[in-house]
């Protein structure tokens, strides 16, 4: 495996499976076994999943899709891709391969900090209990440091203590700590949340008060990634537009975004069908990305777009994302979940940096490819085909009866499930 072989698989999308899955042993040097777990044939087992969650009775599984053509950073890379909605992959591809005219993606990410809040209750008077905490905040920050030592090791640990009154709430007021930890390459929730629990004795000593809730933040707004892209208009040209109508779509599509939180639901639902798909691929807790994402979109009080597209006057598209970005490559499911060891083989990264510089891009041309659909031909044209193959499925069709009804279905512009049961039935009876 060289480090920068191209990403640019032409004709990936045309290959059979099996030899999508040739191209992409060879390219990430997957062993025998792994090829193996991809196919299907080993993989999560019952026996492991005991260890995930409570009450297992079985496994459910996606299937892993593979994006190409990406560039983050100047690297090369593929991308796997777990996600149950058609469309999605290829669109990701598309983009990566749009942003490729202008060198691709550059991303960067924050340092690994993540909050934890401790909620103190029961306070006689929480400005002065506020001034108390802050007094021994450095004898707190040493104790939360005693937690993990192989942490601190790695260079991560308590990094700030932040202490703020609420005054009015349903509950009356309230101090609120909040504990900045780094977390280095993990995820970081049960670090942060042991040391949230192992301070709270001492809060309590300290201020008088009881400390009620000890859990981190999903608001995770220390930790955020960053992606841009700059692409030159001419790029954007297909069929009937040109790339300066494309570019002045986008960007029209985007101002819509910025200022509608309706459709700013749904701008940033695109950026997330690409993130959350990387983050399942990877063990991470695509719940966490969400709730993250979406407390920063409103971040201002008036829920928005995550990203922004502009055209630079000079023929170019300039596109940005920022969003929080919580992400790990030990611990967890990471860890546990075969699948999601092989794709952060095939991503390459050894960090967590990198895995969010990564997931941060495929988030923004996860969005380009939804609004430049969206401001040319519609999304429907793309959905179609797979769409059309899920409506035969669900009718019943089997084998290589699913193309032929699907076939018949686009052709006849009409994909339903009852036009598919005829079509099926119609078939069967030629036989
Ligand atoms: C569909 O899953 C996502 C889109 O609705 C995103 C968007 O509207 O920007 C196409």
């Amino acid at each position: 495996m060289s480090e920068n072989q191209s990403s640019r698989l032409s004709g990936f999308y045309n290959l059979s499976q099996p030899a999508r899955l040739a191209a992409l042993k060879a390219w990430a040097a997957l062993t025998d076994e792994e090829e193996a777990v991809l196919a299907g044939a080993r993989g999560l087992t019952l026996e492991r999943g005991e260890h995930m969650v409570e009450n297992v009775a079985g496994l459910y599984t996606l299937p892993l899709g593979i994006a190409t053509n990406f560039i983050v950073n100047g690297r090369e890379t593929l991308v796997p891709m777990v996600i149950e909605e058609p469309s999605v992959i290829a669109g990701a591809s598309l983009a990566a391969k749009l942003a490729r005219a202008g060198g691709g993606f550059v991303a960067d990410v924050d340092e690994p900090v993540m909050i934890g809040q401790l909620q103190v209750v029961d306070l006689v008077v929480p400005e002065a209990a506020r001034v108390d905490v802050l007094r021994h905040r450095e004898e707190l920050l040493a104790l939360a440091n005693e937690v993990d030592p192989v942490l601190r090791r790695l260079g991560g640990g308590a990094r700030d203590l932040e202490a703020r009154v609420l005054e009015s709430t349903p509950a009356g007021p309230m101090l609120v700590l909040h504990l900045a930890y780094d977390v280095r390459d993990a995820m970081g929730a049960n670090a942060i949340n042991t040391a949230c629990e192992r301070l709270a004795p001492r809060v309590e000593a300290i201020t008088g008060g009881r400390v009620f809730l000890r859990i981190l933040s999903n608001l995770a707004d220390r930790r955020r990634a960053r992606a841009r892209v700059t692409i030159p208009e001419t790029a954007l040209a297909f069929g009937e537009f040109s790339g300066a109508d494309v570019a002045a779509g986008i960007e029209r599509a985007w101002a819509f975004a910025a200022a509608d939180p309706y459709r700013a639901a749904t701008h940033n639902k695109g950026i997330m069908n690409g993130i959350d798909a990387v983050v399942l691929a990877t063990g991470n807790d695509w719940r966490a990305s969400e709730a993250g994402a979406h407390a920063y979109a409103a971040r201002s009080g008036h829920y928005t777009s995550l990203s922004a597209w502009r055209r630079d006057g000079q023929g170019q598209l300039v596109g940005s994302l920022e969003l929080p970005l919580a992400l790990g490559i030990v611990g967890g499911a990471t860890r546990v979940h075969p699948t999601a060891q092989i794709a952060l083989k095939i991503l390459r990264v050894q960090t967590a940096r990198e895995l969010a510089e990564i997931v941060a891009s495929v988030g923004l041309a996860q969005n380009l490819a939804a609004i430049r659909a969206l401001s040319t031909e519609g999304i429907q044209r793309g959905h179609m085909s797979l769409h059309a193959r899920q409506v035969a499925i669900a009718a019943g069709a089997l084998g290589q009866e699913i193309t032929a009804v699907a076939d018949s279905l686009i052709r006849q512009g009409e994909i339903r499930s009852d036009r598919a049961e005829v079509i099926l039935h119609e078939l069967r009876g030629q036989r």
